[in-house]
């Protein structure tokens, strides 16, 4: 879990679109925005050619400016290293970088072409530095390394940087690997003997398409003897996590600070379509095994599957950490939802900004969503949003305590077959289709704070309670209050044992402190 003073502490945050973190004037409103909401953290872009904008001459007067408002706001940050990669571009790289081709060289989809040409996207042309590009390896590597020193001379105590995300949707757009000299040649090597074996070894987690490839080829020789099929995209994946590791190994050796990689989803199409060499769900087990200074693999999920994609990227046992997502109606029980069920790290939407607008329109098409989604028209209640994010700050030792144990459990009306949450001999029913609840971006996150105490943060559902129990066959409340915490004490604002409790049905969001008991 992510620490603050020595303690757990979760990322209600969100993500600054990618510009207004470059200067602090266009920060001004997006502070103020963040605290509206509630949030306790937001992430937002450093990037490579703001601070060594000649080389080796490093200008890190954006980044203190940042840092400090931050605290002057109450707020800590996941910084965002936009260097090689953004988007599968290099729009972020320094212009010393970006005019010296021999040096620092392109990635090439047809052999000495240095704009790639995307047929798969209309025929849209755009250029990206390569993976191959030994110095810009180094010459990013070195830069990071001093981003990192510098926040630890200056934020080791306080710690209002919280992890830093490595790259940005790194990747290939519009094929499965590199097409110049240095590629092939690579390409026709070796597969490095270490890496076939412990991608043997880690097989039986991968999906069935990927293990069979790296299953059924020979144990070692060229990449495509060894990987058939899927010998170019699991050789580029491989470089793509190893320069991407050898960056956020320079910067640890200078503050040990969590690291992240975020991903650009594989939503079809094969590689290409999606940035290929990037942590898509596929490609889980490779990332682990190249990247052992990565921490988090995080999933920036814009798609109509949202669950889905959550529970791949836990599959593996590993932490959830989501740190963009799609502002639409949803992101208010998204973000219960996760804490509760996933018991995760952090939950950002993307362009918090705008937040509380309809989230699809031109911008939404440039952010990724998917036109098709309903969720799309539906707006976040932005008072709800920022009754979210206080409510769970307010519970947030409790909360972690319970991490990792069954005794915080959450359903959400997305997944209307999973409507129980079992607490020992009491069985909670959530009814997500109750005639009494007028809405259907239901949630409820129940937490157990001894055998007959729960708090449960709801919304559009209905409660009933039932026992599991046989010999105690009878469950009913003792006494339900409504209520929120402070300073770590519960409040109660209304006691509810009258006709709430017998419908016990909720159209807005509620923080409840309810007792059961069981008879027979
Ligand atoms: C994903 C990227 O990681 C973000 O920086 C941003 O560009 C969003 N897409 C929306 O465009």
């Amino acid at each position: 879990m992510f620490q603050v003073n020595g303690k757990p502490f979760l990322m209600l945050a969100g993500e600054v679109h990618n510009s207004n973190s470059s200067t602090l004037t266009a920060m001004q409103p997006v502070w103020r925005i963040a605290k509206e909401l509630g949030m306790n953290s937001i992430l937002l872009p450093v990037s490579w050619e703001l601070i060594e904008p000649e080389e080796g001459k490093f200008d890190f007067g954006i980044v203190d400016g940042l840092i400090r408002e931050a605290r002057e706001n109450g707020l800590r940050l996941g910084f965002l290293w936009f260097g090689t990669w953004k988007n599968a571009g290099c729009g972020y790289a320094p212009a010393w970088v970006k005019t010296d081709l021999k040096r620092f060289p392109r990635a090439q989809l047809v052999k000495g072409k240095n704009k790639c040409r995307i047929e798969m996207f209309y025929g849209i042309e755009y250029t990206t530095l390569s993976v191959f590009g030994e110095e810009t390896c180094k010459a990013d590597a070195r830069a990071f390394a001093q981003l990192c020193k510098h926040i630890k001379t200056i934020d080791k105590q306080e710690h209002t940087v919280i992890y830093i995300q490595v790259e940005n949707e790194a990747g290939l757009l519009g094929a499965a690997r590199e097409y110049s000299d240095i590629a092939d040649e690579r390409f026709a090597g070796e597969v490095p003997a270490d890496f076939a074996a412990a991608m043997r070894a880690h097989s039986a987690t991968m999906r069935e398409d990927i293990r069979k490839s790296v299953k059924n080829g020979k144990e070692n020789g060229s990449w495509a003897e060894v990987y058939g099929d899927d010998a170019e995209e699991i050789f580029y994946t491989y470089h793509v996590a190893k320069y991407i590791d050898s960056v956020a190994a320079a910067g640890k050796a200078e503050y040990e600070i969590p690291m992240a990689v975020n991903v650009w989803l594989d939503q079809g199409g094969g590689p290409g379509a999606y940035p290929t060499g990037g942590p898509i769900n596929k490609m889980l087990e490779l990332w682990k095994i190249c990247a052992p200074h990565i921490d988090l693999l995080t999933p920036d999920i814009y798609v109509q599957n949202f669950l889905e994609v959550c529970d791949q990227y836990t599959r593996l046992g590993d932490p959830l950490m989501i740190p963009e997502t799609a502002t639409h109606g949803y992101a208010g029980s998204r973000l219960v939802y996760v804490i509760g069920h996933y018991h995760a790290l952090g939950f950002s939407p993307f362009g918090f900004e705008e937040l509380g607008e309809v989230a699809f329109s031109a911008g939404g098409a440039l952010l990724g969503m998917d036109e098709t989604d309903p969720l799309l028209s539906i707006p976040q209640n932005v008072e709800e949003y920022r009754w979210y994010n206080e409510t769970l700050a307010s519970m947030m030792p409790m909360l972690t305590d319970a991490y990792g144990t069954g005794k915080l459990q959450a359903v959400i009306s997305e997944r209307p077959d999973e409507n129980t949450l079992n607490f020992g001999v009491y069985r909670i029913g959530v009814n997500f289709e109750s005639r009494f609840v007028s809405r259907r971006d239901g949630i409820c996150l129940g937490l157990q704070i001894t055998q007959d105490t729960f708090y449960f943060v709801i919304n559009a559902c209905a409660l009933n309670v039932a026992s599991n129990d046989e010999t105690w066959p009878h469950v009913d409340y003792l006494d339900v209050e409504e209520g929120h915490f402070e300073e770590g004490k519960w409040v109660c604002d209304r006691r509810l044992n009258g006709d709430e409790t017998g419908l016990m049905a909720f159209s807005k969001p509620a923080l409840l402190r309810v007792r059961l008991y069981s008879y027979r």
